[in-house]
């Protein structure tokens, strides 16, 4: 979500100022188009180089020769910013922007810009805890301005505390919440995500190839746009979602519909996207089952159908159903749709390549119960998160 989006990135004279040299390359990563701006003190840690370098575009050090001579002057920046990211971001820097105080280009920028910004400290313990710097901070935080805190841990100056660095991964969620609209914002949403495991015995279990990852990008898609997020997340391999979603861990098929249930009072959307088996082990063999006989046969029951019952009791809810199918997409997931009383549909079929289980990519139809199909292109599940989650805030709308 940040390809082609304008983010200045700020850098002060702090010793975490080689860290934001790797932001810069995670941010182009992304095809973010980053301008830095560095203090003076900065270039004493990092040289401007190595900043244009990973950016492809002038550093600007200098209020007063280098504007002219790269034509940016700090009004120009201020304007094209969608965003003003200070990465890392000094007691002094936070003590001058609390108090109005514009002697050198980033402070200027960040006053004459209407853009968010975002400050990222980094200081040793004693300092940020300093009264001077909490109370600025705690201006900065009444006047709007973002912040994501310092981390706890050794710092470079050898204390131990509150001071490091953010994780950067921490701070791009940020720049993508902050870029994101807030449409759903007071909505609860409860997302599933995952495959389950049936066991069959104590080492072994029946499961698919579901990698959580649809369910996941979801969840940090909704989560942006302002959304409390509940996930109930099938066993998966997948880092933690990040902040701000809660995140409830089953296992099997009826441990999933039980958290469902349990979650689903106060949630205003149901999004359903964990591959949920259909069917377990009628009996569960309390002991490994040894390699005895040429044949063993297993014999299967049918799990609950949770979509169906989320459906049947959803009442004003939006519900979002899944399925992954492999022949008559149109087909079985319209009659999915009509049968489990949903508001909307994705199917994807899981043989093509780049759409599926395990990948980052998918390629996926939304159904409508008035019969409309949005055919989508193959993008990223992220992406596909996004035109899902506009639907669901364009429903949303409609209902209020
Ligand atoms: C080696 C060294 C490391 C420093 N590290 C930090 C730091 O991590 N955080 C901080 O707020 N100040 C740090 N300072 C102090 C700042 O460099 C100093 O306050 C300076 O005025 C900041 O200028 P600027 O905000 O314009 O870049 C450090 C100073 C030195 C000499």
């Amino acid at each position: 979500m940040l390809k082609g989006r304008e983010i200045v990135l700020g850098v002060t004279g702090g010793i975490a100022a080689y860290k934001a040299a790797e932001f810069v390359r995670l941010l182009v990563k992304e095809e973010a188009s980053v301008h830095v701006v560095m203090t003076r003190n900065a270039q004493e840690f990092v040289t401007p180089l190595t900043f244009q370098t990973l950016s492809g575009n002038p550093v600007v050090t200098d209020p007063f020769t280098l504007i002219e001579d790269s034509k940016i002057g700090h009004i120009a920046l201020a304007d094209l910013a969608e965003v003003i990211v200070i990465l890392p971001a000094t007691a002094n820097i936070i003590g001058k922007i609390a108090h109005g105080i514009a002697d050198d280009f980033l402070s200027t920028m960040v006053m004459a810009s209407k853009a968010p910004v975002l400050i990222v400290p980094s200081m040793n313990v004693n300092m940020w805890e300093n009264k001077a710097v909490q109370e600025n901070v705690k201006t900065l935080v009444e006047r709007g301005y973002h912040f994501v805190d310092p981390g706890e841990g050794e710092l470079a100056c050898h204390w131990y505390g509150k001071g490091r660095l953010a994780e950067l991964s921490e701070v791009k969620e940020k720049i993508e919440e902050i870029l994101s609209p807030q449409d759903l914002r007071g909505e609860r949403l409860l997302i599933t995500g995952g495959p389950t495991q049936e066991p069959i015995d104590p080492v072994r279990f029946l499961t698919n190839r579901s990698s959580g990852k649809m369910g996941y990008a979801l969840a940090k898609v909704a989560r942006r746009r302002g959304a409390e997020v509940i996930l109930i997340s099938g066993p998966t391999s997948l880092p933690a979602p990040g902040r701000g979603i809660k995140v409830f861990s089953v296992r099997t098929a009826e441990e999933m519909r039980e958290a469902v249930l349990a979650h689903m009072e106060g949630c205003s959307v149901v999004i359903k996207a964990a591959a949920v088996s259909d069917y377990r082990p009628k009996e569960i063999s309390e002991k490994k089952l040894k390699k005895t006989e040429p044949f063993h046969s297993l014999e299967l029951e049918r799990t609950g159908d949770i979509l169906e019952e989320v459906g049947r009791k959803k009442g004003d809810r939006i519900v979002v159903g899944f399925a992954a199918e492999t022949e008559d997409l149109v087909a079985n997931g319209r009659k999915k749709l009509m049968e489990k009383n949903l508001d909307l549909i994705v199917v994807n079929d899981v043989t093509r390549p780049g759409a599926g289980f395990g990948l980052d990519t998918n390629q996926v139809k939304i159904l409508y119960p008035s019969g409309e199909v949005k055919d989508l292109p193959l993008m990223s599940k992220e992406e596909v998160s996004q035109i899902i989650l506009d639907e669901v805030a364009r429903l949303l709308k409609q209902k209020s």
